[in-house]
């Protein structure tokens, strides 16, 4: 997806295409905190929230456009001036555009898997990806995050719990308040067994923040050009 491609929408504007780095506070004004789900879906828990919490603003970034289109229509049905929605792949979203620090929580439910080992790079979570999600939150905010794939959940619950900079606590049983997304509601009534974890960012610099399997990577590129 080209950074072009990246629309925004919310009932306080027109969807517009937009490039480069957002000023949060001009698409919302006020001083509110602000919390951002990433692959919302049909917008079960993004929307639920934003109408339940009209003192937090919210932010939504989803990939696929007819999802996109659904929920930026029911922000505008339900007048909810509260939350802004972006179409586009999230890691360009955190990486160029959504400013470092900004958010109180992030939410990812239910990342696509990529289950096949040759499509594995293609996940949200990663060493190197792990970072771009921990420097949008603010220190002491938190990342909350399930999956029904148990592989990625253990890989996902080894990769923080080799992180330096964040604390991880794995959720036993429903979140407070049952399920969150659509997928969630979905898998409980299945019975399917889910991974629920609260991560905390107790890092306050960026470089504490750099998850070690990341950091080298980037360290050895670095040197690679020497
Ligand atoms: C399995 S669905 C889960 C939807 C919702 N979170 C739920 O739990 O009901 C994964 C969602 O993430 C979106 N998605 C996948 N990769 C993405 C990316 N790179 N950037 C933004 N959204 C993405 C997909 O389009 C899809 O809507």
């Amino acid at each position: 997806m080209q950074p072009a491609d990246i629309i925004v929408a919310s009932s306080l504007l027109e969807p517009a295409t937009t490039v480069g780095a957002v000023d949060l506070d001009d698409l919302i004004p006020g001083s509110a905190p602000w919390e951002l789900e990433i692959g919302f879906g049909k917008g079960r828990y993004l929307l639920e929230r934003a109408a339940a919490q009209p003192e937090a603003r919210f932010a939504g970034v989803e990939l696929a456009a007819k999802y996109f289109r659904l929920v930026a229509k029911r922000i505008r049905k339900r007048r909810l001036s509260n939350v802004v929605v972006f179409r586009a792949e999230a890691l360009y979203l955190l990486s160029a555009m959504l400013p470092a620090r900004f958010a109180r929580a992030v939410h990812v439910y239910f990342p696509d898997p990529w289950p096949k080992s040759r499509h594995q790079k293609r996940r949200l979570f990663d060493a190197d990806t792990l970072d771009l999600l921990l420097r949008t939150l603010d220190v002491g905010g938190k990342l909350f995050f399930a999956t029904d794939h148990l592989e990625y959940g253990d890989m996902v619950r080894e990769l923080l719990e080799s992180h330096p900079g964040i604390e991880l606590r794995v959720v036993e049983g429903e979140w407070d308040g049952g399920p969150r997304t659509n997928y969630e509601a979905k898998y409980v009534r299945e019975g399917r067994p889910i991974r629920r974890f609260v991560i905390e960012r107790s890092a306050a610099t960026p470089a504490e923040l750099l998850h070690p399997g990341g950091a080298t990577k980037i360290l050895s590129a670095t040197a690679s050009k020497g």
